[in-house]
């Protein structure tokens, strides 16, 4: 499939899965390992006359689901590894004790200086632009939605939280892992709170929305598609929060710059984590690992929050994105980046011994960064002015895409 590159990522991240099924009614049919749901939104579709029977529907719903595309024998393989993990991956996970919190970050309100050091916050964030705090709001919505990412790592098949308290070395990480994770969202959602540049409320409705839609990175329940995903993720979150850290500090928010800085560094220590295991799989089965890559690569990584709606904007993920790129906090540019770094980081170049297939898939992921750029340049070329775009999580003013 050929590649479609936008001024924006988010055209090229997300599968345009909702565009082909302008259907009403839903259907649901079986394919092998294969589902397809066919669901229209269901915004603006309620009927006065049946308000109270409706069952509720999520607000953003995707239409083909594969799951379990890995084959059942490869579980054994994340198995024989487990003492590995342990050994390897729980290292990267820093004692709670050593952890920072959200309240070291923020005012003591059981200080006597709490309404003075609230002033302060307010009066460094009054130094920002609005589309700083769009970007900002949309950062911590992303992060807010964590039970969809808690639950998306339980669904790879092999290292899921069986119990919900497994002492597998995986399931140890995952809960772990969201542990440290929840801790970004209740940072930011304080700070937003304190600062008085936007709409809690259309904040807190967005990400109640987000959360009940969930997601879908199209990992097919395939912790090789899963732990490729989440390396890609950690990594651009890692990217993504750096950037609001240098806008705040560029602004002389240097308080800011501290709590999106100290969010990028969990981040980039969890792409470790994450990059080491992928880089295990490709030395266990390297063919099976180059595949996935490809497979994921081709698929598209999407974002995390790419199903956020606030209750008005229909295209809000585009438009969020369309921000974030134009502010150089996450540009199609650190797609082609972050892509070439795992390139590299995996040593896929170097791999050898692969199937045809596999030599395909090699070819094909190492020869995607130039050319993702490439197509980049193109478009930025041929982009025009972006137009002005009402936010409701800052009180409808109007931003530049
Ligand atoms: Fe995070
Ligand atoms: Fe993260």
């Amino acid at each position: 499939m050929a590649i479609r590159m936008t001024t924006s990522p988010v055209t090229f991240f997300q599968s345009k899965l909702t565009d082909s099924f302008p259907s009403s009614k839903s259907h649901l049919r079986s394919r092998g390992n294969v589902k397809y749901t066919m669901m229209a939104s269901t915004i603006g579709s309620s009927s006065p006359k049946v308000e109270s029977k409706k069952p509720f529907t999520p607000p953003r719903e995707v239409h083909v689901q594969v799951t379990h595309s890995m084959p059942p024998q490869k579980i054994e393989i994340f198995k024989s590894i487990e003492g590995w993990a342990e050994q390897n991956i729980l290292t990267h996970l820093k004692p709670v004790e050593k952890c920072w919190q959200a309240q070291d970050f923020l005012p003591d309100p059981a200080s006597d200086g709490f309404v003075e050091q609230v002033m302060e916050l307010r009066a460094r964030a009054n130094e920002l632009l609005d589309e700083y705090f769009v970007v900002l709001a949309g950062d911590m919505i992303t992060e807010e939605a964590l039970p969809t990412y808690q639950t998306m790592l339980n669904t790879l098949d092999g290292v899921r939280d069986e119990t919900g308290a497994s002492l597998t070395p995986w399931a140890i990480w995952t809960r772990a892992w969201t542990a440290e994770e929840n801790r970004h969202g209740d940072l930011l959602h304080t700070y937003l709170y304190l600062c008085g540049r936007v709409d809690m409320r259309q904040i807190q409705k967005t990400t109640q929305y987000l959360i009940g839609s969930g997601m879908d990175p199209r990992t097919e329940n395939s912790p090789y598609l899963g732990f490729i995903y989440t390396s890609f993720q950690e990594r651009a979150t890692f990217v993504s929060h750096g950037n609001t850290a240098r806008h705040a500090k560029e602004h002389g928010d240097l308080k800011l710059a501290q709590i999106c800085g100290i969010i990028a560094a969990d981040e980039k220590r969890h792409e470790t984590a994450y990059t080491k295991i992928v880089e295990k799989l490709f030395e266990i089965d390297p063919d099976g690992t180059v595949l996935a890559f490809a497979d994921m690569m081709r698929k598209k990584i999407s974002m995390p929050a790419h199903l956020m709606y606030d209750g008005r904007d229909d295209n809000l993920f585009e438009h969020f994105s369309a921000v974030a790129q134009r502010l150089g906090v996450y540009t199609a540019k650190d797609y082609a980046d972050i892509l070439e770094f795992l390139v590299g980081r995996w040593k896929v170049a170097d791999l050898t011994g692969l199937s045809g297939e596999g030599r395909k898939a090699q070819e094909y992921v190492c020869g995607l960064p130039p050319r993702i750029r490439r197509l980049e340049e193109r478009a930025a070329g041929r982009a025009k002015e972006g137009p002005m775009m009402p936010f409701s999580w800052i009180y409808d003013r109007q931003v530049k895409l």
